[in-house]
């Protein structure tokens, strides 16, 4: 029996867990900063690294604590050491660091965007190889080509805004709360998803990447008119239940058709995806819908394991620790 305490800290939420063999979930714990950014709409840096440094200890005792687990159980520490905020990744690399170094256990880094994938692992059992995988949240939107669990190629990213971001930032000129996901799909139940036809970005008959900036302003201008340069500019001139819906069906039909389109530019049969704007219950319908048709399968985690969490650092971590994928106390972050 392997047991892995993870640390996360990358973006607006301290979390720690415990898991066993990669798929026993010991312990976890999630405190998230969603209060302290609210008023922002969106995370501020500074303030995200000052709340870890006063969370993460607590975070990792609570879920030592759930697992029933003391320091010397442990086999090895894990940490997302990238993609992230640089002052918020430190954070949680620096206390994997003294963990490891205070107990001489081994340190994993474990990739943000891998795990989100890997969080299937958790729902489904271990993943089937080779897969596409697609994250999608506040700061990434991702396709990947995986061969295993510690094996993902990039064939595909977003060159501005992240899906999660747009819609974050299209909540804010909506005047609706933050984070604008949940608060979009809750608004957009009651709308009409066809009132207006908002662009798709596809960047190229064969391209794999994706584009939302375009789709943010002509969100702006269609609900606040042409002359509006922020979204407290003049009033609003569409009803938020119709832009909320038909914004949301255009970020829908776009992550559908490029997941697909990768699915069948590599062959593959299995889309596993992750990461908070799978929460979506329009998106997770319209990815079923879509593959169904073309005998393809699509794959998510339960809601708590597709926002930022723990458990899925120290699930992929396990498959790091039997490749002996060591991280020296040296290791930077980033
Ligand atoms: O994966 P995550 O927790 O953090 C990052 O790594 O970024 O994703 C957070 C993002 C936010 O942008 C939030 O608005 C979005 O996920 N989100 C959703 C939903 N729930 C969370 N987007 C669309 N629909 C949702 N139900
Ligand atoms: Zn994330």
């Amino acid at each position: 029996m392997t047991k892995i305490l993870a640390i996360e800290t990358s973006c607006d939420e301290s979390a720690a867990a415990i898991v066993e063999d990669g798929l026993r979930i010991l312990g976890s714990k999630v405190h998230t900063q969603i209060a302290i950014h609210a008023e922002y709409g969106g995370v501020v840096p500074e303030l995200a690294s000052r709340s870890h440094t006063e969370r993460v200890l607590p975070v990792i005792q609570a879920a030592m604590k759930e697992a029933g687990c003391q320091l010397n159980d442990l086999d090895a520490i894990a940490v997302t050491n990238k993609p992230g905020l640089i002052g918020s990744l430190l954070v949680g690399v620096t206390a994997a660091k003294a963990i490891a170094f205070s107990l001489g256990k081994p340190l994993i880094g474990v990739h943000h965007i891998e795990a989100h994938l890997y969080a299937n692992a958790f729902e489904h059992g271990e993943l089937q190889f080779p897969c596409v995988g697609m994250a999608v949240s506040g700061g990434h939107t991702s396709l990947y080509l995986g061969r295993s669990p510690v094996s993902w190629e990039v064939i595909g990213q977003t060159i501005d805004d992240a899906a999660g971001e747009a819609f974050d930032k299209v909540a804010k000129l909506l005047e609706l709360s933050y984070p604008g996901g949940p608060i979009i799909e809750k608004v957009a139940m009651n709308g009409n998803p066809h009132a207006i036809e908002f662009p798709k970005s596809m960047l190229g008959k064969d391209s794999l990447d994706f584009s939302f900036s375009g789709l943010k302003t002509a969100v702006l201008y269609a609900c606040r008119g042409k002359t509006a340069r922020n979204s407290s500019d003049n009033q609003l001139i569409v009803k938020v239940e119709d832009a909320a819906a038909s914004f949301q069906k255009s970020v829908c039909d776009v992550l559908c058709i490029k997941a697909l389109k990768a699915m069948e530019q590599y062959n593959v049969k299995n889309l596993y995806v992750g990461g908070g704007v799978i929460c979506n219950k329009e998106l997770r319908r319209s990815l079923e819908e879509s593959l169904k048709s073309k005998g393809l399968k699509v794959f998510y985690p339960r809601p708590s394991l597709c926002t930022d969490n723990a458990v899925m650092i120290a699930g992929l971590a396990y498959h790091h620790y039997l490749n002996q994928n060591f991280l020296g106390l040296n290791a930077g972050v980033g």
